[in-house]
């Protein structure tokens, strides 16, 4: 396991977070610092066994400074609760970058290179011991795949420090595909998160 800071008090955790949060507040090392309101750093539990990461922040984030509160948001909301999942403590939710891309494009690869180290700093402050990576440009950011997202979720990866990931369907998609139907991208979700409830079980 991922024990590189086993003596780090939670005090002190928060103490660093709090201020990696206000050296995002002043970043311009990628052009994403141009257009944005709020930086979006996290929401969710420092102390979570699960981080999840989704891709960047869009119009509702970025004016509230918080991940995942749009309509996307509200329905990754909604299949937490479905799987007791708390947001506020379970689960401690970042993107790949912090600030909102330009008409909600996709993040480009030096605005992800630019962001990571942000990321992987608040990845080994958190020591999640399940990552999930939601949607495809989390998916790109972490695993070295070309499989499409709806070939790879479900699956179980490991990263180098021994944390187990898994690709899940981004909310946007499921915004659009409502169906519940044995096999749609719904009740693909319900069953991921089954999966990851019974490996926290696991866990404990
Ligand atoms: N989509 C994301 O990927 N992240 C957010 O924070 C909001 C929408
Ligand atoms: Fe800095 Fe990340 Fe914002 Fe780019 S996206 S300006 S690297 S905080």
């Amino acid at each position: 396991m991922n024990d590189s800071n086993k003596n780090i008090t939670h005090d002190e955790k928060i103490k660093i977070l709090t201020e990696l949060k206000k050296v995002c507040s002043q970043c311009s090392k990628c052009e994403l610092s141009k257009g944005r309101t709020n930086i979006v750093f996290s929401d969710g539990n420092p102390d979570a066994k699960i981080m999840l990461i989704g891709e960047a922040p869009g119009h509702n984030e970025d004016v509230r400074g918080v991940p995942f509160v749009g309509r996307a948001g509200q329905l990754l909301d909604t299949f937490l609760q479905e799987h007791n999942i708390s947001r506020k403590d379970d689960i401690y939710i970042c993107n790949t970058v912090k600030c909102r891309p330009p008409e909600n494009r996709v993040p480009k690869p030096d605005e992800k290179k630019a962001c990571r180290k942000y990321l992987d700093a608040q990845i080994k402050l958190v020591k999640p011991e399940i990552i999930l990576l939601c949607g495809s440009t989390a998916v790109q950011s972490f695993l070295d795949t070309k499989l499409t997202i709806s070939k790879i979720r479900g699956q179980w990866f490991e990263n180098e420090n021994g944390i187990k990931m898994m690709p899940i369907f981004h909310p946007s998609y499921l915004l659009r595909n409502h169906s519940l139907e044995e096999n749609s991208p719904r009740w693909l979700m319900h069953k991921d998160l089954e999966n990851i409830k019974s490996e926290l079980r696991k866990l404990c």
